[in-house]
């Protein structure tokens, strides 16, 4: 029974929703791999391809030519916040968005005395009614995230002008260098699919062509990042 409790008190809540149990057994959900400090790992450069790498210095160089001075700023999927700390000192408003508290913990650390903000809570039910200049899921999150639409809708509704949300997913291009990224994470990847790569720690990340993302996202501005990416306004 005292077992038992534990185990509860470890899971994570969605807000409104029933806490998640990972069942015992069965695969690896991305939360459970993110909760075991995935996204520390993959951040580490040591772990990185130069593919991986020149990737993610493109979305760093992105977004400092997109965000201007005083603008308010939301990221869903935020992790460790590092996006909105490289834009501290312009923003007026950060906020940042994650299930995995233990991220947010770092994030907020981080933000020493500016005005960053961070939320633990799913990127498809943010309890927040104020508006953004931006919204942005940066780095593939939105392509390892299950309701797609409800994120949108989030997006959507929290910086309702036009282009004024930014998503940055894989290309089918991405497959070589994330193979061998999720390798050296200790994910050995067990099936790579014309949408996606599974790995056998039961990480599930996808990659999309123009044509999905049009048809996923509808009126968009689609464009190649880095050789491996898109950036998709809309
Ligand atoms: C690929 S990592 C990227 C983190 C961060 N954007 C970065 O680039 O460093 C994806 C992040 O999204 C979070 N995440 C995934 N699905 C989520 C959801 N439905 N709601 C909130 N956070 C989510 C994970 O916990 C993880 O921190």
């Amino acid at each position: 029974m005292r077992e038992r409790r534990h185990e509860l008190l470890c899971l994570t809540t969605p807000l409104g929703g029933a806490p998640r149990l990972p069942s015992r057994g069965a695969t690896m959900s991305n939360e459970e791999a993110y909760a075991g400090g995935l996204l520390n790992r993959a951040l580490d450069p040591a772990t990185q391809p130069p593919e991986i790498r020149a990737f993610l210095q493109a979305e760093i160089e992105l977004l400092r030519d997109l965000t201007a001075s005083g603008m308010r700023v939301i990221d869903l999927g935020c992790g460790t916040g590092r996006h909105l700390a490289l834009l501290r000192d312009r923003l007026a408003l950060g906020v940042g968005v994650d299930y995995q508290h233990v991220y947010l913990v770092e994030a907020h650390a981080r933000a020493g005395s500016h005005p960053l903000h961070f939320v633990t809570g799913d990127a498809t039910a943010v309890p927040i009614a104020s508006k953004f200049d931006l919204a942005i899921c940066m780095t593939n999150t939105w392509g390892t995230m299950s309701d797609k639409a409800g994120v949108l809708r989030e997006m959507r509704r929290l910086a309702p002008g036009p282009d004024r949300r930014l998503l940055s997913v894989y290309a089918a291009a991405s497959v070589p260098a994330r193979c061998e990224w999720y390798r050296r994470l200790g994910h050995g990847v067990v099936e790579v699919a014309d949408e996606f790569i599974l790995t056998e720690g039961g990480f599930r990340s996808e990659h999309f062509s123009e044509a999905r993302l049009r048809d996923l996202v509808g009126a968009c501005v689609v464009r190649p990042l880095a050789e491996i990416a898109y950036v998709v306004t809309f």
